[in-house]
């Protein structure tokens, strides 16, 4: 673990093994830090923030710019490691994150001198100004599902706005992120980033209740969140929480062609095993084209090769643990003993043969779903879609929004009056229309409802997420000085 500037062991002593759950085999120990570890990087990051908050804006966005040309010389590594620690397949997923990771430090480096005040028309007699000041130690938690694009969402605008961080990786994906901290430690004075490895209850947890920490950013499950919130309340600690989503996508009958079944394929985020925040998991077809659209996106679907994620030629890869495998197996069996539901591509994953080795499932589509299922209700994070017919507008927007998520949703169709209708219309914090791919730098991002609070990965998003704005009155008409005497 990265603590202090120095490469620091867990006070225990004690480890947790990393697994590649392509191959299930173990590549890897990292340190399994508990509370006295988390007390210790805590220390260092307050220590080193006074110094660092002193740093010129200007000067802080250079050194996070140089952090971005350091890794964008080391984007095939991380793409390798990202690949290998989460089963996430090297051509479709590994190399797009690990390039976008080193574009997030280029993006916020370059937004160092945006950390601008206003100045507020109070009167001729009075100067009123606002200055965006760093929060002070950031406590940030990422999970494992893109472990290195959510690190550096957090490390980057935390650091540029002059906080310093201690960021917990994910149990099951720490490596990538143990390597952005290598390369944040070539550029950046001691103890402004801190990457510390343990698991939620015992390194996390305190981590979030921590007296000096005093904004915890977190990415995760909806009920991990609500636990931080709760954590962070006893002290008033702001939280940006990104939680999780089962969003829906809107077909709608003009749009019964390949380029949308494609979408479809990229919304429903297959390549990645569907272990995304943002899945277009709930697939609402035009009852017109319900059949013709399923054969398509099956004969599509079904194109996409399953394999070792290091393999050049895979699409898709593994699913990250046992724990999640069985439970996205248990979400197939469940659909697979609804009479009604009508399965119509995948089910539950081979019990022989090369896939059976680690631990890979299979794109599954469910037709005829009621929205009412717990498959249509809940974030599997796993490749199964639940495809749902629709014939009147009012009735899929009622259906969309009948959720406690609000993440992502997507609009299919030509007419862009009712497109955009539809795209306002939905509970969530990202509509997009007739695309489906992920999300972009400079957008702000987060969820409506239980899939979060908060915004992130934009100049506004680092602005409200990462500095305290603080309001400064001067009075220009003081009186003149008494006369000496
Ligand atoms: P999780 O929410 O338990 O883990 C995410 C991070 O939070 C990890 O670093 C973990 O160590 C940490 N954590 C866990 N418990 C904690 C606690 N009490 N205090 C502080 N930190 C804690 O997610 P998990 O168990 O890995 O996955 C379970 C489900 O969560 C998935 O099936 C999926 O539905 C959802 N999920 C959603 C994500 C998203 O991006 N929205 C990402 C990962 C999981
Ligand atoms: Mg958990």
């Amino acid at each position: 673990m990265l603590i202090g500037g120095a490469w620091q062991a867990a006070a225990s002593g004690e480890k947790i093994t990393v697994e590649n759950p392509a191959r299930r085999v173990a590549i890897g120990d990292v340190p399994r830090a508990r509370a006295e570890d988390v007390e210790r990087a805590v220390q260092a990051a307050a220590a080193a923030q006074p110094a660092w908050a002193a740093v010129p804006a200007r000067d802080r966005g250079r050194l996070v710019s140089k952090i971005a040309e350091a890794l964008e010389a080391r984007v095939e590594d991380l793409a390798r490691t990202i690949s290998t620690e989460t089963g996430n397949a090297l051509r479709t997923q590994a190399r797009g994150e690990a390039r976008w990771v080193a574009d997030v430090f280029r993006y916020f480096g370059g937004l160092a001198s945006e950390l601008k005040g206003l100045t507020v028309p109070l009167g001729d007699n009075v100067l009123s100004y606002t200055r965006r000041e760093p929060i002070g130690v950031v406590g940030a938690i990422v999970p494992w599902n893109a472990p290195a694009q959510l690190a550096s969402l957090k490390i980057a605008p935390a650091v540029c706005a002059g906080n310093t961080i201690v960021l917990k990786a994910a149990e099951d994906a720490p490596l990538a992120v143990l390597l952005i901290a290598e390369i944040c430690q070539q550029f950046l004075p001691p103890g402004v980033v801190n990457v510390i490895t343990g698991y939620g209850e015992e390194c996390g947890a305190p981590l979030a209740s921590h007296r000096l920490v005093r904004k915890v950013s977190f990415t995760g499950s909806t009920g991990v969140g609500k636990a931080i919130m709760r954590a962070a309340a006893d002290r008033l600690a702001p939280v940006s929480l990104e939680l999780g989503g089962k969003s829906p996508s809107v077909v709608y009958e003009d749009a019964n062609e390949d380029w949308v079944v494609d979408g479809i394929i990229a919304s429903m985020r297959f390549t990645r095993q569907s272990q995304s925040c943002t899945a277009g998991s709930r697939l609402f077809l035009h009852a017109d084209i319900f059949d013709s659209f399923l054969e398509k996106l099956v004969a599509h679907t079904s194109a996409l090769k399953i394999g070792d994620p290091l393999d050049e030629e895979s699409d898709i890869g593994a699913i990250i643990n046992e724990h999640q495998f069985k439970k996205v197996c248990g979400y197939v069996e469940e659909g697979l003993g609804r009479s009604e539901a009508k399965l119509v591509m995948g089910g539950l994953p081979p019990r022989s043969g090369p896939l059976s080795e680690g631990y890979f499932a299979v794109p599954t589509i469910f037709a005829d779903t009621s929205n009412e299922w717990r498959l249509a209700r809940e974030e599997i994070f796993g490749p199964v879609l639940v495809a749902i017919p629709w014939k009147d507008e009012t009735d899929v927007i009622r259906m969309a929004n009948d959720s406690h998520y609000g993440l992502a949703a997507y609009v299919w169709t030509r007419d862009i009056g009712r497109a955009l209708r539809t795209a306002h219309a939905i509970e969530a914090g990202w509509v997009q229309v007739n695309q489906g791919g992920g999300q972009s730098l400079g957008q702000s991002y987060g969820g409506v409802k239980e899939s979060g609070i908060g915004r992130e990965m934009s100049l506004e998003g680092m602005l409200d997420s990462f500095t305290e704005t603080k309001s400064v009155n001067v009075n220009l008409a003081i009186p003149a000085p008494a006369r000496k005497h």
